[in-house]
């Protein structure tokens, strides 16, 4: 395995001070693991991208934001574009998050376009796939996620597709405090790098990254890193707690 990536989404938290103050204290906290010995970024809201990225400029602590709009500029209002979002300090950026596509809802042709606009904008996209519990219960688990990676991944080459990270995140484990287990997470990311063996070249399938998350937590982290296909992990409640999220980088090490 490479480095060890962990992500934090910060959803829709913080204010302008609280966020600057996490960032710091992330950034602080992990000067001697952050770059070396793991990827880390945090995805604060649009309207703090800026601050948060000029809070880190020193530090090798990147910037994601948690969307992003597949046009490139003109009326598309309330939308944001790549190069808006590179102009601010972004590197990654989420798409298909399971609260886009079901809270707001997201088609998978529209994540599907804003991968491939995140990667023409020089960015690199995390693709969030991931089953219901109705879903689960229903076993259609490969099925679904079949379907995320193949729709969201669509019309890119083997060299666009590095650029890409993946994130598997059961719906029913997001902000439940109901982890799948380090098995049940195995189990999918095999699946997910079975699919990326079958749809790329070696390279592609190999060194993409495939984070799990749901409910990640400083306690769980050790056990689920062990996991042979689990490659980081993309943290929501415990990003907003710089203690919780500097023990995550640390145990996922
Ligand atoms: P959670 O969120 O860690 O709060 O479950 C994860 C996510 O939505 O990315």
């Amino acid at each position: 395995m490479g480095k060890p990536f962990v992500a934090g989404n910060w959803k829709m938290n913080t204010d302008s001070h609280s966020a600057v103050e996490l960032a710091e204290s992330i950034a602080g906290g992990s000067v001697s693991l952050a770059g070396e010995k793991v990827t880390v970024a945090v995805c604060p809201p649009f309207v703090y991208l800026r601050d948060v990225a000029n809070s880190l400029h020193l530090s090798y602590v990147a910037v994601g934001a948690q969307d992003i709009y597949f046009e490139s500029k003109g009326a598309f209002t309330g939308e944001i574009s790549a190069s808006m979002l590179k102009d601010v300090g972004c590197t990654y950026v989420l798409c298909g998050h399971s609260e886009r596509r079901h809270v707001i809802g997201e088609t998978e042709e529209l994540v599907n376009k804003k991968v491939v606009a995140a990667i023409s904008g020089g960015l690199l996209p995390i693709l969030c796939v991931g089953e219901l519990l109705s879903e689960r219960e229903a076993s259609q688990t490969e099925e679904v996620v079949t379907r995320h990676l193949k729709s969201g991944l669509a019309g890119l080459s083997d060299e666009k597709v590095l650029a890409v990270t993946v994130a598997y995140e059961p719906v029913w484990a997001i902000g439940t405090g109901r982890t799948a287990t380090p098995q049940q997470a195995q189990q999918v990311h095999a699946f997910i790098r079975k699919l990326l063996n079958e749809m790329y070249d070696d390279q592609a399938a190999a060194e993409i990254r495939i984070l799990y998350g749901g409910s990640v937590k400083p306690n769980n982290t050790a056990d689920l890193m062990r996991e042979k296909d689990i490659d980081g992990l993309l943290v929501g409640g415990a990003s907003l707690n710089a203690d919780d999220f500097l023990a995550i980088i640390q145990a996922a090490v």
